[in-house]
């Protein structure tokens, strides 16, 4: 029986039309662009324009076309479509669904569609997901989407979580090569994931799940808000230690080590952090791919996004290996290796 691995074919941005940069937040919170720029390493961040009716969805699908053409694969060929986010465009229907609607159309299909949330890991989440649904035989062509809007769960006069944080999707699609061809196809290598549980008093958005919904008294009484909470410093150590363990483990389940990787495109959420984490996985910055200055934190988004930028710049070059890092709030964490397999911009 063909065994088969996954291989990522092309990516795709959808990039929110709204850009707010440090001297905009400082018009409206106590801030100002020295202390973000020194603290976070952070210039700007784009904004969802719901006026231009831009959503998550929206977004994501024109992520997904980009990331289509790139891999020469029609979205009517999909059997499987993934939206990480921790921020869908409705609890129901799913996002997933509306990024197939909005590529296909009104139609009742065989494929499969699912949202996932592991927040800031989604995207990672979702490819790992994707990989295995590959290599098990069950899908051969697989959409995944990775994208927050997290600046519908900002308190914007928070000043310590507002100036982090903003919206983006990025969009991958990976598709079955036959186990002959691994050897030299883009395929995904290796991957290792992790949980902090019980860790949610440091990363938290509180009211409007079931535990605290929005017709609860303790939403009503803004006990519990649906807007993010965070430790900022506790969050900082974890994510630096955490994100460095992965990188090392995956690396070694594969074989490799750090002077093999091409590219580090670690998690987008300060660059204090991307620079802490490069020095503890022994990865000079110039193989360190950093947007987060213009970008902020998308969460889900800030792999996808990256890959996508990377592509379209022609950065990524057939056979380099590429080592993906991510953390996020639950808290979950993990690293993917993968070679990438096109020059195709
Ligand atoms: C949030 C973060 C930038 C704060 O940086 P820090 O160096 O830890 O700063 P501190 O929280 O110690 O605050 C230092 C001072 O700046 C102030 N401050 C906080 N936010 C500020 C802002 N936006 N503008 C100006 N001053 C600010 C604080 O009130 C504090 O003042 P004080 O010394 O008078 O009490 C940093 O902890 C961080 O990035 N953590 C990780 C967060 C993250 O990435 N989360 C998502 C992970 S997926």
């Amino acid at each position: 029986m063909a065994s088969f691995h996954a291989a990522l074919r092309g990516t795709g941005l959808g990039i929110p039309s709204k850009v707010l940069t440090n001297e905009d937040l400082a018009k409206f919170v106590d801030t100002n662009d020295e202390w973000i720029r020194t603290r976070t390493g952070i210039r700007e961040r784009r904004l969802l324009d719901r006026e231009k009716g831009e959503s998550l969805s929206l977004l994501g699908a024109q992520a997904a076309q980009e990331a289509l053409d790139k891999a020469g694969i029609k979205a009517e060929e999909l059997d499987a479509v993934i939206c990480c986010t921790a921020t869908p465009d409705t609890w129901m229907p799913i996002s997933a669904s509306r990024i197939l609607g909005h590529l296909r159309g009104r139609v009742a299909v065989d494929v499969f569609t699912a949202d996932l949330n592991a927040a800031c890991s989604g995207y990672l989440a979702g490819l790992h997901v994707a990989n295995n649904f590959i290599r098990s035989g069950l899908h051969k062509k697989v959409l995944v989407v990775g994208g927050d809007i997290f600046s519908s769960i900002i308190d914007w006069t928070d000043r310590t979580t507002c100036i982090l944080f903003g919206d983006g999707v990025g969009a991958s699609v990976l598709e079955a090569v036959e186990e002959a061809d691994a050897s030299t196809a883009p395929v995904i290598l290796g991957a290792r994931f992790g949980t902090l549980a019980d860790f949610d008093h440091f990363l938290a958005v509180e009211g409007g799940g079931s535990a605290a919904p929005f017709t609860s008294a303790e939403f009503e009484s803004r006990k519990k808000r649906p807007v993010i909470s965070m430790n900022g410093q506790e969050v900082f150590k974890l994510a630096c230690k955490h994100m460095a363990q992965k990188a090392h483990e995956v690396l070694a389940d594969s074989g490799y080590t750090t002077r093999d990787v091409r590219w580090f495109v670690p998690h987008q959420a300060n660059l204090r952090i991307i620079e802490m984490v490069a020095r503890m996985a022994e990865m000079p910055m110039d193989r360190v791919y950093v947007n987060v200055d213009r970008w902020g934190n998308t969460s889900a988004g800030t792999v996808a996004v990256a890959l996508a930028e990377m592509q379209r710049g022609g950065m990524l070059k057939k056979g380099d290996l590429v080592l993906l890092d991510v953390f996020g709030g639950g808290f979950t964490y993990g690293a993917m290796l993968l070679r990438w397999g096109t020059d195709a911009t």
